[in-house]
């Protein structure tokens, strides 16, 4: 596990240069998608490098973690509608191309294996970014979610509901309890993970993620299984990182013909 500690907007930019680099070597590259405020400084840069310097997403797939149940098609805060605007709609991707879980499915088990198999035909990802939450979820795997899930219903903790509350004007009553999401065996199956976590209310769950013991309470540190997971975090996010001076002094020392 690579963690590099920089203002929020370098951390951006190395996201972007990862996203770059993958659709330049393989223009149909798969990208996982998150949504959330972590990912949004990286949407902007790669929504400016397609309009000033052609990035194209013309033949890029996109895979979203997942989806809130039941919000209805036109809501703002649908996951997909979320996609579209942050992200999609600004680089020219096609609706066909970015596909999430259906949290309007009627035969949600069904739902959840379509989107399974949809990745695997795919190639699988190649590039999944990823938030985190303060309770250490990805995607919406909460404590206690298994370690190998797959795409399944996932009922939501207090905890997060109140965070997202913010996007459903300040109204924790408004924010679904269910949702459908990739499961951490899937998160896991992509092939680079880049992680985003700014400011001090991250700070335990990315000490969690990269220093504590890989449990099921603290869903994100199954990462430290991945062969090529990236945490990018600031300095807020890294406070109480135990290692922090070594992952400094690692990053500042890299070579330069070494990515992410
Ligand atoms: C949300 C999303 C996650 C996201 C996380 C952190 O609930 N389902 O994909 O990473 O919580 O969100 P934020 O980046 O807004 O802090």
């Amino acid at each position: 596990m690579e963690v590099v500690i920089a203002p929020a907007e370098e951390l951006a930019v190395l996201a972007a240069d990862t996203i770059e680099a993958l659709l330049r070597r393989k223009p149909d590259g798969v990208i996982g998608l998150a949504t959330g405020s972590s990912p949004l400084q990286v949407y902007d840069e790669l929504a400016r490098r397609h309009a000033e310097h052609g990035l194209s997403f013309a033949h890029a797939r996109g895979f979203m973690l997942d989806e809130y149940v039941g919000l209805p098609a036109g809501h703002p805060e649908r996951y997909r509608n979320v996609i579209e605007r942050d992200i999609a709609s600004r680089v020219g991707w096609a609706a066909e191309l970015v596909q999430g879980p259906d949290g309007l499915a009627d035969d949600v088990p069904a739902a959840c294996a379509a989107y399974e198999a949809a990745i695997a035909a795919a190639g699988g990802v190649d590039v999944q970014i990823l938030g985190i939450g303060t309770d250490g979820h990805i995607a919406f795997n909460e404590p206690g979610s298994s370690l190998a899930s797959r795409t399944r219903i996932k009922t939501l903790t207090k905890q997060t509901r109140e965070d997202n509350a913010r996007f459903f004007d300040g109204d924790v009553d408004a924010v679904p309890v269910h949702c459908l999401t990739q499961g951490l065996g899937t998160i896991m199956a992509a092939r680079h993970l880049v992680l985003l976590a700014t400011g001090t209310q991250k700070a335990e769950a990315v000490h969690q993620l990269v220093e504590g013991p890989i449990s099921a309470m603290w869903p994100a540190s199954i990462m430290q299984m991945h062969p090529h997971a990236t945490v990018l975090v600031d300095d807020a996010a890294a406070g109480r990182l135990q290692l922090a001076g070594y992952y400094r002094q690692t990053y500042a020392s890299k070579a330069a013909w070494q990515s992410l």
